[in-house]
């Protein structure tokens, strides 16, 4: 009783604490190979060999061939303290991982016949969507699994894949089901992003841009000059730009104050309120990354009308994302629906509607209510700017098609 600090002839006890975390992060160039050693110390146990089980997108692995024996010769040059517990498992990546709720049952079977326990490791490589859905497996089972990430996309790379959150989506909206839960590890690899299709490759640059406005302008510099770069695959610019926006998004994330987004503001979900809307309206034919492009194109010419973001600095910010060969328009942003995304953002968070938009480029203010005239007219502008895009590049190569779905 007496190690107890407190007087037992209370009723009432509020009682703060906190429980410390890591969230390891590492930049490889060749993880599967000359890294591996950077990784490996991450695997312990007191008992043995370190278990470990792995899925991998099956995309990533049909388009670099070398990756399945790389991490096969790896494994077993470790065998005798990291024990693969069932072979690596290959799985359908992409939005339909997070769609189909037999996605994340098949893992959780997978996890249950291989007695996985919570100091086992899960690996996951793929692409946000597996990584989020795998996660969400891994946090739920035996309430929590170590998990490690291995991004894929630039997306994944640049912003979730340090991300505290897990999710699948249910009832037709996006993230419905998910937890919060911080990653044992994550690993940044220039190879594992190598072979990805252009228009995946594109998609992510959209939440450095976002991430770039809301916090440093410059960072968002750099993305304005080297926007047609890093559609170019010029890995001077790609990897500088990959790297500021998922350390910004890391620091927001573990010196912001709000980890598990407790408190009304989510700064990092700027644009995403129609974003998740156009993503479900069109029923994700865009990647989120793409729906990101044409969401923060949205709030950043939105803040120019009403919040007074420089006319000139909103306008370079729809332009880089043009250059970075994203898409800023779709038509469902003129569907009576997309303001439905608003309740549903609101009711994913509770509380009042609280949006993210821009005073300046590094300046972010939190709304509570939005003027949908002004939101129509900044639809009306992108359109414009959209259509006059298309007749640049047709002028300019009269032989290539429109990027609109
Ligand atoms: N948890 C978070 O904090 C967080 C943050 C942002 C986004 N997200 C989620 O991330 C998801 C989007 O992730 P994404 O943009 O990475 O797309 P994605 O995971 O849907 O991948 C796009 C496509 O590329 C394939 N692919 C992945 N890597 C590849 C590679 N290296 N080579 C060839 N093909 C490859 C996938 O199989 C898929 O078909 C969304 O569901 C979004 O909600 C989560
Ligand atoms: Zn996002």
């Amino acid at each position: 009783m007496s190690s107890i600090p407190w007087s037992i002839s209370e009723d009432s006890y509020d009682v703060n604490f906190s429980v410390p975390q890591v969230l390891r992060l590492r930049f490889t160039r060749d993880c599967f190979g000359a890294d591996w050693d950077q990784i490996v110390p991450w695997f312990r146990s007191d008992t043995g060999a370190a278990r470990i089980q792995i899925w991998i997108d099956r995309a990533v692995a049909t388009a670099n061939t070398q990756l399945l024996p790389n991490l096969h010769a790896r494994l077993e040059e470790h065998r005798t303290h990291l024990e693969l517990v069932s072979p690596i498992q290959c799985i359908d990546g992409g939005e339909q991982a997070k769609n189909d709720e037999e996605t994340v049952n098949h893992i959780f079977r997978s996890i249950d016949r291989d007695g996985l326990d919570r100091r086992s490791y899960i690996v996951v490589v793929g692409g946000g969507a597996l990584l989020d859905a795998v996660g969400y497996a891994a946090a739920i089972s035996h309430r929590g699994i170590r998990l490690i990430r291995f991004p894929t996309t630039t997306l994944a790379q640049a912003d979730s894949g340090v991300g505290v959150k897990n999710a699948i989506n249910a009832f037709g909206k996006k993230n419905w089901k998910g937890t919060f839960a911080v990653p044992w590890g994550v690993v940044n690899d220039q190879g594992l992003i190598a072979h990805l299709p252009d228009r995946d490759f594109r998609a992510g640059f959209s939440e450095a841009v976002k991430v770039a406005l809301l916090k440093s302008p410059s960072a968002f510099r750099f993305l304005c000059q080297h926007a047609s770069d890093i559609a170019q695959r010029d890995w001077t610019a790609v990897m500088p730009a990959i790297r500021s926006s998922v350390l910004m998004h890391l620091h927001h994330i573990t010196h912001g104050g709000d980890p598990f987004e407790m408190q009304e503001a989510r700064p990092l979900d700027f644009g995403h309120w129609s974003a998740h809307k156009l993503e479900q309206l069109t029923q994700y034919s865009l990647r989120h990354g793409e729906a990101v492009s044409i969401g923060v194109a949205l709030d950043t010419l939105y803040s120019h009308l009403v919040l007074g973001l420089d006319r000139a600095d909103a306008m370079h910010a729809v332009q880089s994302l043009v250059n970075l060969g994203l898409p800023i328009y779709d038509p469902y942003l003129e569907s009576h629906e997309i303001f439905d995304g608003l309740e549903e953002f609101r009711q994913h968070l509770g509380g009042r509607l609280t949006l993210t938009m821009l005073r300046g480029v590094g300046s972010a203010v939190s709304v509570h209510e939005v003027d949908n005239q002004a939101m129509e007219k900044a639809v009306g502008m992108l359109r414009e700017i959209h259509e006059q895009a298309l007749v640049n590049q047709n002028q300019s190569s009269p032989s290539s098609t429109s990027q609109t779905h």
